[in-house]
């Protein structure tokens, strides 16, 4: 079965959580997709300066920023991969959650960037897939994918699809993920914000990633926009690059060990 796999790249106002997310389902009502996926801190906004700020942003995996995403999804019948602040008991993390109707399951950022760690602990979900319409997802939130074990992780559990939430401010992030697509013969489909925020400048250009490394689309570095590609998800199956060589038959984890 096919998949319509979509970006939406926003312009979030800093702790504008209710506007943001308006923003953001007005400009998926105006496609239909089967999956969505949306920045990291997509209604929040990034660049917390305190961790009470942080924390006063924050929201419980079942408040109500996932009650309004499960809503909409049950609504359009698409799920929604989305970035947000969760607070859990003392502690906050840099989430995202995937949303399938009622269903949600949060993975918490595995290597947090920057000043993030000042405020929020490092995830101690892992990685973990779960189906979407026949497709198998996995999810990443930005710097992770500075890290190949992530996409690598998630393609050995069967991913064909890495969701990328992301709030990408150096410049190699795009071109990066065609790597990990290409390495891991796997979908990629970073969601990237546009715009500034207390001096930190976002690089917008959210893309959709074919397992040969090639790009379906790459939105631009400036506009709020979204957009959808049909993929077969199941062809990520093959991870064959010569007829001699599968990536993951031909691996030699004995050889890798340190
Ligand atoms: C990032 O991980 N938000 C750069």
């Amino acid at each position: 079965m096919e998949l319509r796999l979509g970006v939406v790249q926003n312009r979030p106002r800093f702790l504008k959580t209710s506007e943001n997310l308006k923003d953001c389902f007005a400009l998926m009502d105006r496609h239909e997709a089967d999956l969505w996926v949306l920045p990291e801190f997509f209604a929040s906004g990034y660049n917390f300066k305190t961790k009470a700020e942080a924390r006063r942003a924050a929201e419980p995996a079942d408040g109500p920023l996932v009650a309004l995403l499960k809503a909409y999804s049950s609504k359009n019948g698409c799920a929604i991969v989305a970035g947000f602040p969760e607070k859990a008991g003392a502690r906050l993390y840099n989430s995202a959650v995937l949303v399938r109707g009622e269903k949600a399951r949060v993975y918490r950022k595995t290597h947090v960037f920057g000043g993030e760690k000042r405020f929020f602990s490092p995830g101690d979900t892992g990685f973990w897939v779960e189906k979407v319409k026949g497709a198998t997802v996995g999810v990443m939130i930005c710097f992770d994918w500075f890290f190949p074990e992530s996409a690598r992780t998630l393609a050995l559990k069967g991913a064909q699809v890495l969701a990328h939430p992301s709030n990408l401010v150096l410049p190699w992030g795009p071109e990066g993920m065609k790597i990990r697509s290409l390495e891991n013969r796997v979908f990629s489909a970073t969601a990237n914000r546009v715009g500034a925020e207390r001096g930190l400048r976002f690089i917008g250009q959210s893309q959709v990633v074919a397992p040969n490394g090639e790009l379906y689309f790459r939105l631009s570095a400036e506009r709020a926009q979204a957009a959808v590609v049909e993929i077969e998800p199941w062809t990520a199956k093959d991870k064959k690059v010569h007829p001699a060589n599968d990536l993951f038959a031909d691996r030699r984890p004995r050889l890798y060990a340190r």
